[in-house]
């Protein structure tokens, strides 16, 4: 059983390319919208909440996790490592394929303050990003909005273009998606960009790295696809979220 978890509803962009390649498995998903937005909170805070979640996920029967969350990642992944015996794959800032595919030799990146500002993050930019300029933006209300299920409109759009006109204006024409949130919102960056931009996902890599790590282990089972979706807050969004993807 595959366990998959987020902050809330932004690791269903990354089960949406998992189950495209994988679509005969089990999954078990936890959004932790109790304690929703991670971005701000604390290091400590986000690794005692990735431990809860992950004893859970076990408890239930996953044998692999998903940390479907770059803030989440960024924070406790090496913790969980330790601490737990199953295989754990994380979010990357997908840094090297927007260095690859810019264009203006500008990339921007959109992530939480607690992404922007983590090791993991500083030294794949420090590894990938010598030879491109990278502008970086904080996705303010993003996280909320698609919490709320209000990823168009005017609202959604008037949020999003404060973040993502910055880095237009500084000349990025490709944007890197980190945060798994940020999908949800990609027809909204995209129309309030005025022109036009790449944005960059890594889920699928990551949909690809998780199989090729169940190959390894012997995980894959084919025996029929199941989701059990869970909350510890109000679980509307996750369900229609969930509903709206399949
Ligand atoms: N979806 C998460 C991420 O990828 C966390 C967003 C948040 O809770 O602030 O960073």
């Amino acid at each position: 059983m595959i366990g998959i978890f987020d902050s809330g509803v932004g690791g269903l962009s990354v089960f949406r390319e998992i189950v495209r390649i994988l679509p005969e498995e089990k999954y078990i998903y936890w959004s932790d919208n109790a304690h929703c937005p991670y971005g701000e909170k604390s290091r400590d805070y986000i690794i005692d909440r990735a431990r809860a979640v992950t004893s859970f996920l076990i408890e239930q029967g996953a044998d692999i996790i998903v940390v479907a969350c770059n803030t989440a990642t960024a924070a406790a992944i090496n913790t969980l490592r330790e601490e737990f015996s199953v295989p754990f794959i994380g979010m990357e800032p997908a840094v090297k394929p927007a260095a690859q595919a810019t264009r203006s030799g500008v990339v921007g990146v959109l992530a939480t303050a607690g992404t922007l500002k983590a090791t993991k993050y500083i030294d794949t930019r420090a590894k990938w990003a010598h030879d491109v300029k990278i502008v970086e933006h904080i996705g303010q209300g993003f996280v909320e909005l698609v919490e709320k299920g209000n990823t168009s409109g005017p609202e959604a759009e008037s949020i999003v273009e404060k973040s993502v006109r910055p880095l237009v204006e500084a000349g990025a024409d490709t944007i890197v998606l980190g945060c798994t949130h940020y999908p949800f919102l990609a027809d909204t960056i995209r129309k309030v960009a005025g022109t036009p931009v790449t944005l960059v996902d890594p889920a699928p890599a990551v949909a690809k790295h998780l199989m090729e790590v169940m190959q390894e282990n012997g995980l894959i089972r084919k025996d029929g696809f199941s989701m059990s979706l869970h909350s510890s807050g109000e679980p509307e969004t996750l369900k229609n979220t969930y509903n709206n993807l399949i």
